[in-house]
């Protein structure tokens, strides 16, 4: 078998809490943002991420692109172990890994035109090629991110193009590098439902052209269904479910999963299934219950009368089924 592109072994991010306050000879509160997170992605394919607000998926994101450092664990890119990487190193990392940010208004500099936004990368990386080469690369860039003609574009400003453009200028400054690994952060979520689609395609187009590796995050888990080749559900820093989108999808395993499909909507007409509504409210990551840490809005739980081994031990992700889907509850089974 292929090695993977990116592993994840045992990651743990822990922040301190901000503004919070401290008192002298006190440590400061911690906030448990990922905990024990394990997990590969193969070359080509799009891993999508879901998972409520707050899960840990930008974090888990900053830290496999190393923009965090993470408190435990380890990360390797082509088997090179790059989780204490900097300097020159990590600089030499990012030409291979890069990001696309849920908000083009927040993630491009309205100072910089166009041109300047998609040279800078190559300044940075490749300060040797000719002012004309960067022209051409620059150029080419716009017009595979569907941005015709490109000399006009690269003249203007940011405020002065759409939405869907400036998710289609950030694409383009995260593909200049050429890069083998992106990871995408909502990238639709702020556009307009009618250019939604044609974002997606861009991207999966680009995916079949330059062979590119996705780590997708939505909250959406029919976004997710749509694009993907496995899904991971997060839930609380922790990952309680992960599988092929088929399997993750069709033979949900975890509560938290089960509910989360039960409430999108099935292609095939006719066919009815049962919503799960989940109630509460997800436990604050400074205070992480002990035992399961979806226990208080597992529906399974009360269902079955309460066991005390959800209460007093926490499930471990282990394969159900099949090797390659995971879980981490005491009472798994398919719906
Ligand atoms: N720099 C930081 N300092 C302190 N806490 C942080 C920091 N970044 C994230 N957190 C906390 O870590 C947890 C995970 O946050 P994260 O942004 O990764 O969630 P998310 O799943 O991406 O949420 P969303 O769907 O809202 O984008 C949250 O409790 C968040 O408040
Ligand atoms: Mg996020």
């Amino acid at each position: 078998m292929n090695s993977p592109l990116v592993r994840v072994e045992n990651l743990q991010v822990m922040f301190a809490m901000r503004g919070g306050l401290v008192l002298p000879g006190k440590a400061p509160k911690m906030i448990h943002a990922l905990d024990g997170i394990s997990f590969d992605i193969q070359r080509g394919e799009i891993l999508a991420m879901v998972g409520e607000s707050g899960c840990g998926k930008t974090t888990l994101a900053r830290a496999i692109l190393r923009l965090i450092t993470p408190s435990a664990g380890k990360i390797f890119f082509n088997q090179r172990d790059i989780t204490l990487l900097k300097g020159t190193s990590l600089r030499n990392l990012r030409r291979h890994m890069q990001m696309i940010f849920q908000d083009p208004y927040e993630s491009l500099d309205p100072r910089q035109s166009i041109y300047e936004l998609l040279e800078e990368p190559l300044l940075i990386h490749y300060p040797d090629i000719t002012q004309n080469d960067r022209e051409v690369q620059v150029f080419k860039a716009l017009e595979a991110s569907g941005l015709h003609p490109a000399r006009e574009i690269s003249a203007r400003y940011p405020h002065h193009l759409s939405g869907g453009q400036r998710q289609r200028v950030a694409i383009a400054a995260a593909m200049i590098l050429e890069p083998e690994f992106v990871v995408t952060d909502e990238p639709v979520s702020m556009l307009d439902v009618s250019i939604r689609a044609e974002i997606l395609k861009l991207m999966l187009d680009l995916r079949d052209l330059k062979n590119l590796t996705y780590l997708f995050i939505t909250h959406d888990l029919s976004l997710a269904w749509m694009i993907s080749d496995r899904i991971i559900v997060l839930y609380l820093g922790k990952i309680v479910e992960i599988g092929s989108t088929q399997d993750v999808i069709h033979h949900a395993l975890h509560p938290y999963t089960r509910a989360l499909v039960s409430v999108i909507p099935l292609p095939q007409p006719g066919i009815q299934k049962q919503q799960i509504i989940l109630e509460g409210d997800t436990p604050s990551p400074l205070d992480i219950p002990a035992g399961c840490r979806f226990l208080l809005r597992c529906w399974k739980w009360r269902q079955l009368n309460c066991p005390a081994v959800c209460k007093e031990k926490e499930p471990i992700l282990q394969a159900y089924g099949c090797e390659s889907h995971k879980v981490a509850c005491h009472f798994a089974e398919g719906a």
